[in-house]
């Protein structure tokens, strides 16, 4: 972090995720040598979307990398709901197994939330599994999902205390919008989640100390959403159409990075910015998986 934009300093999270991963891996090294066994995820893929296939190998590349072992599956798109609910099962039951993970999306004919409910609340190192989601709004110990807890650790290492700092979170999934908000509120900022109905959604946001940016539209937020100063978290991954004579398009955030970066305070990047953390907190998610599952306190410090 550090590096000067037009005004903006610039967050680097493939920076923090490499020092993330790199901790995960010295603790995972400490649990085999007490275990006998690396901690283990199992990564399930149905189908052959392409950039499924990226994020799953990539997975397997990094748990390997922090001396984890992978299990991957990789299905048909045409595999029966029942099939991949037995999976699960086996995975549940699998003592090498301490995380399991099925990528979504899922093909169309797949109940993405039967699937998730059958997973292992204790083995749902996403985060997605609705019990972890009642422990988040609650407030008690669960995973949360990898995405806004990377996003969170971004953010208080750039700004330290969060408390009574606004903060916008545009989006509401499941997966980053509505998990995020939880985060900041309990990081005592005051949060608003905007989405497709917002009205005045450019006056909404330039409220805002902290804007989380997730809707998966390119370049949406403008340099006059932003309130100067503001901490600008860009959470989207969108790929362009291509220019003429090029193979492909350029991958680019929610956020107008270039001339956001002249009033924002400090930004993430597209890419190097969110993208690495997700993998790097899938990672402790793991770790931490494995602790539970192996009746060892939690790591400290992750
Ligand atoms: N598809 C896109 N992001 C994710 C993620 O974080 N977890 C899973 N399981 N699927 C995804």
């Amino acid at each position: 972090m550090g590096e000067t934009l037009a005004g903006a300093a610039l967050i680097d999270g493939k920076a923090f995720a490499e020092t993330l991963r790199a901790r995960v891996g010295a603790a995972a090294g400490a649990f085999a040598q007490a275990t006998g066994r690396k901690p283990g995820l199992a990564v399930v893929l149905v189908g052959e979307d392409p950039a499924s296939q990226v994020y799953v190998g990539a997975k397997g590349k990094a748990c390997a990398a922090a001396g984890m072992a992978s299990f991957e599956h990789r299905l048909p798109a045409d595999t029966s709901e029942a099939a991949l609910l037995s999976l699960v099962e086996r995975l549940n039951q699998d003592e090498a197994v301490d995380g399991i993970l099925v990528q979504l999306p899922l093909p169309a004919h797949l109940d993405e939330q039967a699937i998730i409910a059958a997973i292992h609340p204790d083995k749902d190192v996403d985060g997605f599994h609705v019990i972890n989601a009642g422990r988040l709004a609650v407030g008690q110990e669960g995973f949360v999902p990898c995405t806004p807890l990377g996003c969170i650790m971004l953010l208080k290492d750039r700004l330290g205390d969060l408390s009574g700092l606004e903060a916008v979170v545009i989006g509401r999934s499941n997966i980053v919008g509505k998990p995020m908000a939880q985060l900041l509120t309990d990081a005592n900022a005051t949060v608003t989640i905007a989405h497709s109905r917002t009205k005045n959604l450019p006056e909404v946001v330039r409220r805002a100390d902290i804007v989380v940016a997730a809707v998966g539209r390119p370049e949406m937020v403008k340099a006059d959403w932003i309130k100067p100063g503001a901490t600008v978290i860009d959470v989207g991954i969108n790929r362009l159409p291509p220019e003429e004579g090029k193979p492909r398009g350029r991958l680019v955030g929610d956020v107008a990075f270039a001339e956001v970066a002249g009033v924002a305070g400090a930004i993430t990047p597209v890419p190097g910015g969110v993208g690495p953390m997700t993998i790097a907190v899938l990672l402790r998610n793991t770790l931490v998986a494995a602790h539970t599952h192996a009746g060892l306190p939690a790591p400290e410090g992750l």
